[in-house]
């Protein structure tokens, strides 16, 4: 090594142990800043924090810190205070992975891993249907038959039904699943044209008492599943004699509103047979997929919410549609919300926290048009 090269191979060095130095700094900082911490208040010292503290630093790129969480800490804590510590690190987000036992490997994204498109790649196999990519970088699926329903909200042109897209285009080509549904807009439908589903579709607002024909329709099969159960029974498996009946209300607000003030009781029926598809459906085989630019209680009420398992929140106008749907967020996280990108979600399913996700992009309109040709075919 000649004696220049050992110089700057020594700068080098010593300017890597003063990043890691202010790394270390300006982690516990941050998250003593963010709430990841304990306050302790010890006679002599004053009060102090434990806060979860780096052992080791891989600077990458990407810089990695290991981490050790304080007694009566996880890494989740750390995963939900992402976004305020990530820019103290340089960095947009953390990518936390709890390594068990209080110990978590955290990585500071220099770039928004949802920034880029999740393209769908049909056909696909299996039951399991994509709905998004998460900021891990994993596909998040969703099997139909294990849920229950659905409700996915976001201002206009947000991503509901680019997503509603996809996720349709992957069922219809499944032979037990039957799409329905009413669509106000008129597009959804239209690609179904001649297919076994269309038959259990209504399109438009022209003819509104088909829309209760058919949500009564529903209704009626729903009863005859139930009374049909086996007596050692208490849900049936869809097959192709029975097939799962997706119940699509596209721009349901829409609906609601046109059917208010055509005629004061047509509104209040539609209502109640929504309500008992999302009450007694989910067991014989209905799943139900409302979409609306806000879930506010006019349009859903408690009760209808509280029947939707998975929860889907495209951009919002402000936090407190974040709260309609996933009460609990982090302010922080529903402020940002209010200006994401089509296609970038929040999500609360059984079992999972809530998941901030790209929504899979099958195309445009063409796209879908196709995609449904050939999932019908
Ligand atoms: N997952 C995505 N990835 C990339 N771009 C997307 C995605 N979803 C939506 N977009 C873009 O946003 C546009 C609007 O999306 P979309 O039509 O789904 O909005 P919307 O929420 O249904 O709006 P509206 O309430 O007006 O019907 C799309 O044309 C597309 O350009
Ligand atoms: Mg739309």
């Amino acid at each position: 090594m000649s004696v220049a090269s050992w110089a700057r191979h020594r700068r080098d060095r010593w300017a890597d142990v003063a990043l890691v130095d202010a790394l270390v700094w300006s982690f516990r900082e941050a998250c003593i800043g963010a709430g990841v911490a304990q306050a302790v208040d010890a006679p002599i010292a004053g009060t102090g924090f434990r806060a979860p503290e780096i052992t080791h630093v891989e600077l990458g790129p990407p810089v990695r810190l290991t981490v050790r969480m304080p007694p009566g800490m996880v890494p989740a804590a750390l995963r939900r205070a992402g976004p305020l510590v990530a820019p103290h690190l340089g960095g947009v987000a953390l990518r936390v992975t709890d390594r068990g036992h209080g110990w978590a490997l955290v990585d500071v994204l220099t770039v928004d891993p949802l920034a880029d498109y999740v393209p769908l790649h049909l056909p696909r196999t299996g039951p399991a249907v994509l709905i998004g990519r998460g900021e891990d970088g994993l596909d998040i699926t969703e099997d139909w038959r294990r849920g229950a329903h659905t409700i996915v909200q976001g201002v206009t042109r947000s991503g509901k039904s680019v997503w509603t897209y996809g996720a349709l285009a992957q069922l219809a080509a499944q032979p037990d699943v039957l799409i329905t549904g009413c669509d106000p807009t008129g597009l959804l439908w239209r690609p179904f044209a001649m297919s076994r589903h269309a038959g259990w579709q209504v399109s438009g607002l022209a003819d509104l008492a088909a829309h209760e024909a058919l949500l009564r329709r529903l209704v009626d099969e729903m009863d005859r599943r139930v009374r049909e159960l086996p007596t050692d029974r208490d849900t049936i498996a869809v097959d192709l004699e029975r097939p799962m009946l997706v119940v699509v209300l596209e721009e349901y607000p829409g609906l609601l509103r046109a059917v208010d003030a055509a005629e004061k009781d047509l509104g209040k029926r539609i209502r109640a047979l929504v309500g008992r598809l999302l009450a007694e459906g989910a067991k014989v085989g209905i799943r139900v997929v409302i979409l609306a630019q806000r879930a506010e209680a006019a349009v859903v009420g408690a009760f209808e919410r509280a029947m939707c398992s998975l929860r889907i929140s495209f951009r919002t106008d402000n936090r407190a549609s974040v709260e309609l749907l996933h009460p609990g967020t982090d302010v922080q996280v529903a402020d940002a919300h209010t200006s994401a990108e089509p296609g970038i979600a929040l999500m609360s399913a059984p079992g999972r926290e809530l998941t901030r996700i790209r929504a899979p992009y099958l195309g445009g309109y063409p796209e879908y048009t196709a995609a449904i040709a050939g999932a019908c075919a």
